[in-house]
């Protein structure tokens, strides 16, 4: 629709269309029958809110969806849009974005959004609430699973990345192809203190601005046209009324004009927060800080009218709030064809297609990280007799929390992966589950209905123990299939212990002495506490929740036909008192390595390393690299101008493999306390056996950048160093000197 005729729709529109199009309800408020005394009555609103209500939260399916909308239609002008969290796949589903984060390739992480929303839209979604940008640094939050990570480059990076996939930013594409990004949670949500779900965020605005802003500015600048708020607050004040954050920031220093969506019943919790004495004052402070839908309550459909009335609102903020959504709407055609981009053959086609789960495949080759090989016992020989135990060794629970829509019947289990690859020699394979996942499922609560699975187990404790152990005498190799049960991450699995739950590891205590050689696969949505198990066990791979395909991805790792190449992106802690421990960290004025003063009083624990157990960038492949010394073709960068940086890294084995080669950057000092180390660079470099190859960066004054006390972002002159190397924690170092003149 022309602008024009946009602008005379709103004109006309009466004042209860405009709060409807600022509110968004579940699907149970577009059901048929009497809803005035179901949800409605429940959520406090009158029958006009549904009637002009103008989103949907969380329902999809072509039927489902058309005929809401055709309902709606009939009473109402203004299409409906329907937002869903889609948030790493639809029916096919990928590894959790923590796990593709660890393949450091985002080109094949936008891939894996693009066919998520080929996927979904033509099954009726319109808005996907993703990516979750959140940089994170505290594994005892859950929801460390739906972030790529701790380093605000790299995650914006990603951010991008996903942005442009969902839709498919660069591409002419119709709307079947394509899903509105909407970034969260806006912001520094990953910042929760002690890592508990809901809490407080404080920060300064310097460290804010610096580490936290910048992945959802990537996603901005990338085309996102939503921004969901978070549940935290930020000095003091709910991002959700955060008028410096939603105003000042996101609209007028990035120039976003897209809508601000809350997060679920925010406005409501401003109550709870003790910023807001009631819904009124709380729709106020929302609409002040120009936040557009509300998400599930009944501030905006309840309060707007009164607060206009009272000439504590005008009507210019609605107006501009309503202008934002119905122009979203036009974007997507919806008022020419409010069903457009559904399509009920191409949902069908396309759902689990072959080529969606060759691509989860890929995808999870490239997510698993190798953390322990010794004894050589990876790769596996198909000759080999393996025992397969644990309560992941035959379960489809693979796909992590968030995967709301994914479909669960097409999951692979390790064993059939195992089994299927084996072929003739699966007789050299017996599974069996061992354990049970948890002791007590009970503290995990519900989430969304979904069932307390993957616990169940025939049998009691002592009877599978003594089967596991029959199978531990037989076998070459025990392979443990390990981990969170799914209700133990994502949203609202925040934890305090991060080992694996006791049930596994008395389990893995009492087979260890019938146990050869033993490979430990992992199954989790956050860093762990590995310190222990790394004592035992002769093999990890961290597996994530790698999604739909992810056990034939593991099974062509265990077996040699893929070489792991995953990098962490998140530090693993050695134990939990080091959180928040990330290899980014400030310099100190006494720091444990090289400080004047000696024993005691320098910084460091002293009953355990300042590092993690596994550093930012860490991960092992079966071949080797050696790499050489930096070479740069200048000592000094001047503005406008660049180094360029070289290193060459031989592959010393006779198996193909990929090196993520990572670069760093450390000034050395400045007008403000410094990182001992960012990541500014990486390339993954693939060498063929035997082969030596040359990486190449280039060093420009943009990547010197920082903020200083007031703000400003600005590179200063003086010394940098520059790192090269296989993770944050084993680099080679070389110097240069940036200068102005
Ligand atoms: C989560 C969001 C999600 C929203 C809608 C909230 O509880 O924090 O990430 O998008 O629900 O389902």
């Amino acid at each position: 629709m022309e602008q024009q005729k946009l602008k005379e729709l709103m004109d006309s529109l009466t004042l209860q269309e405009k709060i409807g199009q600022l509110v968004q309800l579940s699907g149970d408020f577009f059901g048929e029958g009497d809803l005035s005394t179901g949800p409605q009555a429940k959520l406090g609103i009158e029958s006009w809110v549904s009637q002009h209500a103008g989103s949907v939260l969380n329902v999809l399916g072509a039927d489902k969806v058309t005929d809401i909308q055709k309902r709606h239609m009939e009473h109402s002008r203004i299409p409906l849009l329907f937002m869903a969290d889609i948030v790493y796949g639809y029916k096919t589903v990928y590894p959790i974005p923590l796990a593709m984060a660890c393949s450091w390739n985002p080109e094949m992480v936008k891939q894996c959004m693009r066919n998520t929303a080929k996927e979904a839209a033509p099954d009726g979604a319109h808005v996907t609430f993703a990516p979750m940008v959140d940089v994170v640094r505290d594994a005892r939050w859950g929801r460390c699973l739906e972030s790529p990570g701790e380093d605000p480059w790299l995650n914006s990076v990603f951010a991008k990345a996903m942005v442009e996939g969902f839709q498919g930013s660069e591409e002419v594409c119709e709307e079947s192809d394509r899903m509105i990004s909407c970034v969260k949670h806006f912001a520094g949500y990953g910042a929760v203190e002690a890592g508990r779900e809901y809490n407080t965020v404080d920060m300064s605005a310097w460290r804010l601005t610096q580490e936290y802003l910048p992945p959802y500015k990537a996603a901005v600048d990338a085309g996102c046209d939503m921004v969901m708020t978070s549940f935290n607050t930020i000095e003091g004040i709910p991002a959700t009324a955060n008028q410096w954050l939603m105003e000042e920031v996101l609209r007028r220093e990035w120039g976003f004009n897209g809508v601000i969506i809350t997060d679920y019943a925010a406005i409501q919790e401003l109550i709870a927060h003790g910023v807001a004495a009631d819904d009124k004052e709380a729709a106020l402070l929302a609409m002040n800080a120009t936040v557009d839908i509300d998400m599930k309550t009944p501030c905006y459909a309840n309060q707007l009218q009164p607060l206009l009335e009272e000439g504590r609102l005008s009507i210019k903020k609605i107006d501009d709030a309503v202008w934002r959504v119905l122009t979203l709407k036009n974007k997507l055609g919806l008022f020419e064809d409010p069903f457009k981009g559904i399509d009920k053959t191409l949902a069908a086609d396309r759902k689990s297609s072959p080529e969606f789960l060759r691509q989860t495949r890929k995808m999870a080759e490239q997510s698993l990280v190798l953390l322990k090989n010794e004894k050589e016992v990876l790769p596996l020989n198909p000759e080999q007799k393996v025992a397969l135990i644990g309560p992941y060794a035959d379960n489809q629970d693979m796909m992590g929390l968030w995967a709301v829509y994914g479909d669960k019947s097409q999951v692979v289990t390790l064993k059939t992966a195992m089994t299927e690859y084996l072929g003739e020699k699966s007789r050299n394979l017996k599974a069996a589950p061992g354990c049970r996942i948890m002791d007590n499922v009970s503290q995990l609560g519900d989430f969304g209905g979904m069932i307390l699975a993957g616990n169940a187990m025939d049998g009691t404790e002592e009877e599978n123990l003594a089967q596991a152990i029959d199978l531990a005498k037989w076998a070459d190799v025990v392979v443990f299939a390990m981990g969170e049960h799914t209700l133990q991450s994502g949203e609202s699995g925040s934890r305090t212990e991060l080992e694996i739950p006791d049930s596994q590891k008395r389990f893995i205590d009492a087979l260890l002495p019938y146990t050869k050689k033993s490979v430990t696969l992992l199954f989790n949505g956050r860093p762990l506490v590995l310190t222990d198990l790394m004592k035992k066990t002769d093999a990890i791979l961290e597996c994530w929740f790698p999604g739909s395909e992810g056990a034939r991805a593991i099974v062509d790792v265990l077996y040699g036909q893929v070489n792991p190449s995953g990098r962490l992106t998140m530090s693993f802690p050695y134990t939990v008192g080091q959180i928040p421990v990330y290899y980014s960290s400030f310099r100190t004025g006494r720091p444990a390595d090289t400080s004047n003063h000696s024993g005691r009083f320098v910084s460091r624990y002293i009953d355990c390393p300042n590092q993690p157990l596994f550093s930012f960038g860490y991960g092992l492949s079966y071949h080797q690299a050696e790499y050489g010394e930096i070479f740069l073709d200048k000592e000094v960068l001047t503005p406008g101008g660049s180094i360029r940086a070289r290193i060459e890294i031989s592959n010393t084995t006779a198996i193909a493999g990929t090196e993520t080669v990572q670069l760093y950057l450390h000034d050395v000092s400045a007008s403000v306390v410094r990182p001992v180390k960012e990541l500014k660079a990486f390339q993954r470099l693939e060498l063929a056996p035997g082969e030596t190859k040359t990486a190449e960066f280039e060093i420009h004054e943009e990547m010197l950048k920082f903020y200083d006390q007031k703000l400003t972002c600005k590179a200063e002159p003086g010394e940098f160093e520059l790192f090269i190397g296989r993770n944050s924690a084993d680099c080679k170092k070389v110097k240069f000197q940036y200068v102005q003149k």
